[in-house]
């Protein structure tokens, strides 16, 4: 094998890695690190499993190929599981713990144990040929996972072996970046944990819910981004705020009674006024800190509940430390934040198509019909459209992130 890093390979792994250790949320982390080590291998594909109650998930795509193609995205979310042990090639590099190149996935070896899994190329017709999987690894010899990328590409964009010096980079690589997914794990628990808190009050706000609004989210933001020409370093800094930013739009339901929360039937006119608090103190969680993302956040969840034609609440209030308040006038249109806006379509749509203390869910087309009733008047018209234009990614990531 090659064996000698040149300088600027070098130089260019350290500047990610320095760059990766300013990356918070996991997804976003996930992305960079799949997409350095595929550019330093030219490779079309890849994707990232991170080992979970000793079995590996997979947390990760890219495919050039497939993602060009209308909907590539829907194959984001797939919720595929891989054991660790040699049946599979993903399975047989964590249980190995040593990096494996496979020239073509159809044309394996008679001797090797694992067998190569069909089914993604299949479903969605691609063809996977070479292959290059590594464990990724801590410091401390944790095994957290295995990245896998695909496809490596000549000058002309034929499909070639990867070379030995491919798994040199993308394994020291890969090390480097373990650290940090191990980080942004924590980082991602103590949110969750945080959001456990609110949930032990409102039993309605479960995991799956904010995770799925924090999804639909950075889906409809993208959509929205590339319409509107955003540029990609932008779109992809916006992703990773704002998907923890989503998730906890509602974290201000902690200071809310359980008698409210946990209530069967309508709010009465003043429980509904105390139950509107929660945008207030939600807001002020985030308040007075330090952290890029808090501004967005007090922003995500102070004017989630406005409305784009200005019935919603809590309007234009001024001071929102003070112990009393009282909803101002609606704010309209784009004097709503965008991300707000964004997250009020997510986090109705989820509303409706989950159950409630208060509601059942409803059936597809009548959220569907209300969600068109809606465009122009409690939502953004334009993210209407986008939502209805990403419905397949909306649908893919539900199925994901299952009540249970
Ligand atoms: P949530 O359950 O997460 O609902 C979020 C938003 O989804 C609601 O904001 C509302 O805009 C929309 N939504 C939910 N269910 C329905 C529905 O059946 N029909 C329509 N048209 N829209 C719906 P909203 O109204 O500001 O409520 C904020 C939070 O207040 C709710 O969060 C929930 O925790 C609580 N809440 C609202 N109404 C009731 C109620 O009648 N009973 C109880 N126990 N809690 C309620
Ligand atoms: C972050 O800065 O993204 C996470 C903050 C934390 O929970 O430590
Ligand atoms: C995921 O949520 O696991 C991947 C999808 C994404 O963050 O875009
Ligand atoms: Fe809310
Ligand atoms: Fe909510």
């Amino acid at each position: 094998m090659a064996s000698s890093l040149n300088k600027n390979n070098v130089a260019a792994i350290l500047k990610i890695t320095e760059d990766l250790n300013q990356i918070h949320d996991i997804d976003s982390l996930l992305d960079r690190v799949l997409l350095s080590a595929r550019r330093f291998s030219r490779a079309d594909a890849g994707s990232i499993y991170l080992l979970e109650n000793q079995v590996l998930r997979i947390h990760f795509v890219q495919n050039d190929t497939l993602i060009r193609q209308e909907s590539g995205n829907k194959f984001l979310y797939q919720n595929q599981m891989v054991p660790v042990n040699d049946k599979s090639i993903a399975g047989y590099v964590a249980m190995t713990r040593k990096p494996l190149i496979i020239d073509d996935a159809y044309a394996l070896d008679g001797t090797v144990p694992y067998g190569f899994n069909r089914s993604f190329d299949e479903s969605a017709s691609y063809r996977t040929r070479s292959l290059l999987t590594v464990p990724l690894l801590t410091g401390r010899n944790r095994l957290i996972g295995v990245m896998q990328i695909i496809n490596s590409l000549d000058a002309a964009g034929a499909t070639v072996p990867f070379r030995g010096e491919d798994e040199l980079v993308v394994a020291y690589f890969a090390n480097h970046a373990a650290g940090s997914i191990e980080k942004a794990k924590m980082t991602r628990e103590i949110i969750l944990r945080m959001i456990g808190i609110a949930e032990l009050r409102d039993p309605e706000e479960t995991g799956a819910h904010v995770n799925r609004v924090g999804a639909y989210s950075i889906e409809i933001y993208s959509q929205w981004a590339a319409n509107h020409r955003v540029a990609e370093s932008e779109v992809k800094k916006v992703r990773d705020f704002l998907r923890i930013a989503a998730m906890l739009h509602d974290v201000g339901k902690v200071a809310i009674p359980d008698t409210l929360l946990k209530k069967h039937g309508p709010l009465d006119h003043d429980e509904y006024l105390q139950m509107q608090r929660h945008v207030i103190l939600g807001a002020r969680l985030f308040k007075n800190s330090t952290s890029d993302w808090d501004d967005m956040a007090a922003e995500i969840a102070l004017n989630h509940h406005e409305k784009w034609d200005g019935s919603g609440y809590p309007g234009r209030v001024g001071d929102i430390t003070g112990d009393e308040w009282h909803p101002g006038p609606g704010k309209k249109g784009e004097e709503i934040p965008l991300f707000a806006r964004i997250v009020a379509l997510s986090d109705v749509y989820d509303a409706l198509t989950s159950q409630r203390a208060y509601k059942e869910c409803w059936p597809e087309e009548k959220v569907l019909g209300y969600m068109g009733e809606q465009r122009g008047k409690q939502f953004d018209p334009e993210l209407v459209d986008v939502f209805f234009s990403i419905y397949d990614v909306i649908r893919a990531i539900q199925k994901k992130y299952v009540d249970h």
